[in-house]
């Protein structure tokens, strides 16, 4: 999320461990492979054409590149920048605008169109800030009708309690009110939209249908797993720790192979303030998670108390987790898995190892933070009970090391396990008497076990043949000058870079693996002398360029689609790189061609197919965020968060 009157806290690293830098293992990596020969220009230049050039191979062919003669994966022609206040797909695509904030999911609403709808209303439409996306067709293979299930993941504010879009243009109201933070709260969460396909071949909201839903930031929900009732989730209401109202902040998503959707509790912490004067410090938990000294923008906490943390201390860890929502059924009550570990959930992709367990990875989106991954305990029952496969199971933390890895990859890594009994080091420090206080503080678990920080972990997504699992780290703008020595000429990390891992032995339980970077992303149209790392690695151009990578998928046939959020100013450090965008590599070639440019101030966030991939979704989530933009409807209508169907004029699979 970015929003200009809310610091973007995930800017700021609340990590402050010594543990050792992913940057600087990637210098050493470049050095002990004997790329650092000499003065940094070389260095640079030899990294970019070196290593980056050479490691080809997704999956077990090792193949540098495409063999020549042999058809990019990628079939479209790629489209230039744009700075307009439009969307715009590549030739022979359409793109087209579908249920925006606020669209009716029952007839007994309607959409205004300025704002003023109620808090009663906004429960019973499309929420804002749409974010991570997923296509549940209703049959196997069916590609006509299903559910679209996405997130809201918050609302755009524009000053201390002020919204910028939610109650309309010129929002003014000096106090939350009941009724405002209500309508904040229904515009958060999750939507259920039964969709269908009309004659025309256009995708239709089926009003009224008995599978659409709104899940909210009142929705009751439970925590399971081995967190659940321990006395850090207590509460005034709720004395079981086992039973929460809502979920919000909810940022990328993942889905399971029992057709059951995951949402990702990410920046819960801006939720949590306090009205209390002077306002008591923060102990070392709430410090690491970041929560807010004070009133919050959101201003919650003027009506519910329960976001106050100083009224309810044990409040806030209820949020930060993985939520599982079945969305076949609209009366069950979504569950909160404590299993997974609770930290900024960006958002969860799954594989199944060797032996058939459910291995999850997630992402911890902050400056200086974490790569996990849950494994469950037991296997995976095709047509059997799933429903408590994400209660028990083991959660590890990446470590990044430069051990030497086997072909062009670059170094070698550890996935270290958070189980208070089973590790010594989280055995013997006093913070951690349970499993359950290794759930709830997941992050200070990391902290010392020596995980490796990374620069702000966006989505991760797995290769769907290879298995090997990227991951975007859109930047670290937050990183502080001692963390990098001279021989990295990216000491802010303005762009971001896409790392990738492969499991040792295939497997994706196993403990050890080795790693990669996919592409270093940079901006050859300001840089021109491509021995500076701020120009990007060879496989960015200056027709390509793009910062912030963020979403983050692959297609059924391979292709890897790249999301950013990130700086369109189109200015400075970011000339050349217009709006947020959407792009397409090939894991093997390593090419990228834009696809896809949002509208103004907006990011581009959300990935989802139809089963026959001829249908793709993804979101735009907050276009005009700063003022400046009328999308979709154009004129001087407000802009709302919508959902782009794209589909292939020919009617083919996206991307060829
Ligand atoms: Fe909600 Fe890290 O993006
Ligand atoms: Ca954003
Ligand atoms: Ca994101
Ligand atoms: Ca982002």
């Amino acid at each position: 999320m970015k929003d200009i009157h809310v610091i973007d806290s995930e800017d700021l690293p609340t990590n402050l461990t010594d543990n050792e830098h992913f940057q600087h293992i990637v210098e050493r990596a470049r050095g002990r492979r004997g790329f650092l020969k000499s003065g940094l220009g070389l260095s640079a230049a030899l990294f970019l054409a070196g290593p980056l050039a050479a490691c080809g191979g997704s999956g077990s062919s090792g193949d540098d590149s495409t063999s020549p003669g042999e058809p990019s994966l990628i079939g479209f022609k790629s489209i230039p920048i744009s700075t307009d206040d439009t969307i715009v797909v590549a030739e022979g695509y359409r793109a087209v605008p579908f249920a925006p904030w606020g669209e009716p999911l029952f007839e007994a609403v309607q959409w205004k169109g300025d704002g003023s709808d109620d808090a009663a209303a906004q429960a019973q439409q499309v929420g804002d800030n749409h974010d991570g996306i997923h296509f549940f067709p209703f049959t196997p293979g069916n590609s006509e009708e299903g559910l679209l299930v996405m997130n809201h993941e918050y609302s755009t504010t524009s000053g201390r309690g002020l919204y910028r879009w939610l109650f309309g243009r010129d929002d003014a109201a000096p106090q939350m009110t009941e009724e405002r933070v209500q309508k904040v709260m229904n515009a958060h969460g999750v939507s259920v939209i039964h969709i269908k396909r009309n004659a025309d071949g256009d995708w239709e909201i089926q009003k009224d249908s008995t599978y659409n839903r709104r899940i909210t930031a009142s929705t009751e929900m439970e925590l399971t797993g081995p967190a659940a009732g321990h006395e850090l989730l207590q509460t005034g209401a709720d004395s079981t720790g086992k039973i929460v109202l809502g979920t919000f902040n909810n940022c990328g998503n993942g889905w399971t192979p029992w057709g059951t959707y995951l949402t990702c509790e990410e920046n819960f912490n801006n939720y949590f303030g306090t009205l209390s004067d002077p306002v008591p410090t923060l102990d070392e938990s709430q410090a690491r998670y970041g929560l807010t000294k004070g009133p919050t923008s959101y201003g919650w906490e003027q009506t519910e108390k329960r976001f106050d943390f100083v009224e309810e201390p044990n409040e806030p860890n209820r949020f930060g987790w993985i939520v599982e929502i079945n969305p076949f059924d609209p009366l069950s009550r979504p569950r909160k898995r404590t299993a997974l570990g609770r930290f900024k959930h960006e958002n969860a992709a799954f594989r199944l190892s060797a032996d058939g367990r459910i291995v999850i990875y997630m992402g911890d989106d902050q400056a200086n933070d974490y790569i996990y991954k849950f494994v469950s305990a037991n296997s995976y029952r095709e047509g059997g009970d799933n429903s408590t496969l994400l209660d028990t199971g083991k959660l590890y933390v990446a470590k990044f090391e430069d051990g030497a890895a086997s072909d062009a990859f670059m170094g070698t890594g550890q996935w270290i396990l958070l189980d208070q009994v089973e590790n010594p080091t989280l055995r013997l420090d006093g913070r951690f008497p349970s499993q359950a206080h290794v759930l709830v503080n997941t992050r200070l678990a990391a902290d010392a076990v020596g995980a490796t920080p990374m620069d702000r972990p966006e989505w991760v997504a797995v290769h769907p043949v290879s298995g090997e699992v990227y991951v975007t780290l859109t930047n670290n703008s937050g990183r502080k000058e001692e963390d990098v020595d001279g021989a990295n000429p990216r000491a802010s990390n303005l762009y971001g870079q896409i790392v990738r891992w492969r499991e040792a032995g295939d497997d994706a339980a196993a403990t050890t693996f080795e790693w990669d970077v996919f592409v270093l992303a940079g901006n050859p149209v300001k840089y021109t002398d491509r021995r500076d790392l701020a120009s990007g690695s060879e496989n960015v151009t200056p027709e390509n360029t793009f910062n912030s990578p963020d979403g983050l998928g692959f297609d059924k046939d391979g292709r890897l689609w790249i999301q950013t959020d990130g700086n369109y100013s189109n200015a400075g450090e970011y000339e050349g790189q217009g709006n947020n965008q959407m792009l397409c590599a090939d894991p093997v070639s390593k090419e990228i061609r834009r696809f896809f440019v949002g509208p103004k101030e907006c990011e581009v966030t959300g990935i989802a197919f139809t089963p026959d991939s001829k249908t793709m979704f993804i979101n735009i989530q907050h276009p005009g965020e700063r003022g400046d933009s009328n999308w979709p409807e154009g004129g001087t209508s407000l802009p709302r968060s919508a959902t782009v169907v794209i589909t292939k004029e020919d009617g083919g699979v996206i991307g060829t």
